[in-house]
């Protein structure tokens, strides 16, 4: 089965992955590749369409990211949004200059010509968001004039080339009809079929992942999260028992979470799941560490260990193992090949990254083409129980992260026991789903109590809540007194060993979710 899509090829604006999500809502594939994409690989899409997106530069500056212009010669239609007009006009011949008056912001935008299929069904005059320092100033031959707000020009097409442009941005909340322009573009003009579902998702990809394991061996490192269990009932749809999934406690899970998730992913969802208790080892190589770094290092590195030992295991069961499951999604791929390089790393993050080198093993990333929301449609789809779809993120090294200072089985157990009570309280009050990340960070802070007629000396308790929509940035929730209250008085009352608990109320930047 053919998938249709649309490639984005992007200039690093800040709202590429936007217009991959618009397009994809309407059920056609698209695909972000960074501008400097070869023609080759551009094509290997077969797209119905191409986009240029918006960017940081000017078409003056002298590292301005360069595209292929053979795009423009495909005969294929393309849409040009903010710079990506700015590339057209300027590679065709046209003029580009700085604009008298840069326009940040809202703005209104009227259409000069109402027969551009781009438009059609828009009013007369639209609201838009426009974020631009240059603008086009002389058209390219064969170009005339769309659009146009009260300083500058805001839209250009040639339709006998197929191409098509605004100044403005239609895939972002402040243009509020910009999503009937990308439908414009996507089925009026590129005439997709929108035939993306997660039916055909899940049937292209089964499809697939059999062809490409024929009668090798497939092993999966879960972690209890979405994307882990996603990504295996997939792979077990496609090739079965020939997978084995290996669940590690690593001794910093939460309350029950090691027989829980494998009772809902043997049980409920009938992998072949094998549940490794590695809390000893890890909790040995976390004793007497207090570094953040090191210990999110420690857990990698046991990690690794611990998986090692089972793949070899399985390995000497099945014959061989050939390949390793990773729950990689759309995003970490963009980023890794995106004009704006990789992000700074702010902390080492612990999933089963490095891995593949270690055990010389070939990938299987069945979600390396969806964002987080797509990945829960898909599990929807497989069946798969909301307990396990609605949960909310969990870091790969656990609590140790929400343990500052040492980590010791102590200590876990106290943390558990807290965490357990705020997840509960905000689950009863109806706001497990709304929110981000809720949790407990046990602090290595001791203060002076009274419980009964007794002086009490023990520790203090943080609890996080934090609104966000990829965890790059987020905020804190403004929690219900009353929910904060029930939650304070039943860790201080349940929860030996903790008699005091603040709130935690930094927004991400300038903090972090996690606190190490
Ligand atoms: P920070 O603390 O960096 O967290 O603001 C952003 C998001 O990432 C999660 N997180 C991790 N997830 N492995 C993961 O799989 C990790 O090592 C890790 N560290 C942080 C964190 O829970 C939040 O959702």
């Amino acid at each position: 089965m053919d998938t249709q899509s649309i490639v984005i090829l992007d200039f690093g604006s800040q709202y590429t992955q936007l217009i991959a999500r618009r397009i994809r809502e309407q059920n056609v594939f698209s695909a972000v590749l960074p501008c400097t994409a070869s023609l080759e690989e551009i094509q290997s899409y077969g797209p119905i369409g191409i986009i240029l997106s918006g960017g940081p530069s000017s078409v003056f500056d002298a590292d301005a990211p360069p595209a292929d212009a053979r795009v423009l010669e495909l005969g294929l239609p393309v849409l040009g949004i903010c710079y990506g007009l700015q590339f057209i006009t300027h590679t065709l011949g046209g003029k580009v200059l700085p604009a008298d008056k840069r326009e940040y912001g809202h703005a209104e935008v009227d259409i000069l010509d109402a027969t551009t299929p781009l438009f059609a069904g828009l009013p007369a005059s639209i609201h838009v968001w426009m974020s631009h320092g240059d603008s086009a100033q002389e058209l390219p031959a064969g170009f005339h004039r769309t659009a146009q707000t009260a300083h500058a020009l805001a839209g250009i097409a040639n339709p006998d080339k197929k191409i098509w442009a605004v100044q403005f941005h239609p895939e972002v909340h402040h243009t509020p009809l910009g999503p009937q322009l990308i439908r414009n573009f996507v089925f009026g003009i590129c005439g997709a079929k929108g035939d993306w579902t997660p039916a055909h998702f899940i049937e292209t990809t089964v499809a697939a992942i059999r062809e490409k394991v024929g009668s090798g061996h497939v092993i999966c490192g879960l972690s209890g999260g979405v994307d882990s269990s996603v990504a295996a009932v997939l792979v077990h749809k496609a090739i079965g028992s020939q997978l084995t999934c290996v669940f590690v406690n690593n001794g910093v899970l939460r309350k029950n979470e090691f027989t829980q998730v494998t009772k809902n992913l043997r049980d409920k969802l009938g992998l072949n799941l094998v549940p490794v208790d590695a809390s000893e080892r890890f909790l040995r190589e976390l004793a007497g560490v207090t570094d953040p770094e090191t210990k999110r290092k420690a857990i990698g590195r046991e990690f690794i260990a611990v998986f090692d030992d089972e793949a070899k295991r399985i390995e000497q069961e099945s014959g061989s193992v050939d390949w390793l499951v990773q729950g990689t999604l759309y995003p970490d791929v963009i980023e890794s090949s995106s004009v704006r390089g990789p992000s700074q790393t702010i902390k080492s993050h612990h999933n089963v990254g490095g891995l593949p080198e270690k055990m010389k093993m070939k990938l299987i990333e069945p979600l390396r083409d969806l964002f987080k929301d797509e990945v829960r449609r898909i599990g929807r789809d497989l069946g798969m129980p909301e307990e396990i779809l609605g949960r909310q993120p969990f870091p790969g090294p656990g609590l140790a992260v929400r343990i500052l200072g040492e980590v010791t089985a102590e200590r876990v157990a106290i943390l558990q026991e807290a965490d357990e009570i705020v997840v509960s309280e905000i689950k009863a009050a109806g706001l497990y789903g709304q929110i981000w990340q809720s949790f407990a960070v046990l602090l290595p802070v001791r203060s002076v109590g009274v419980m009964g007629d007794q002086r009490t000396y023990a520790n203090t308790c943080a609890i996080r809540a934090v609104h966000s929509e990829d965890g790059m940035t987020a905020d804190w929730v403004p929690l219900p007194y009353e929910v904060l209250k029930r939650m304070s008085s039943r860790i201080v009352n349940e929860v030996r060993g903790i008699n005091r608990v603040v709130y935690d109320i930094t927004s991400k930047p300038p903090g972090t979710i996690e606190w190490e």
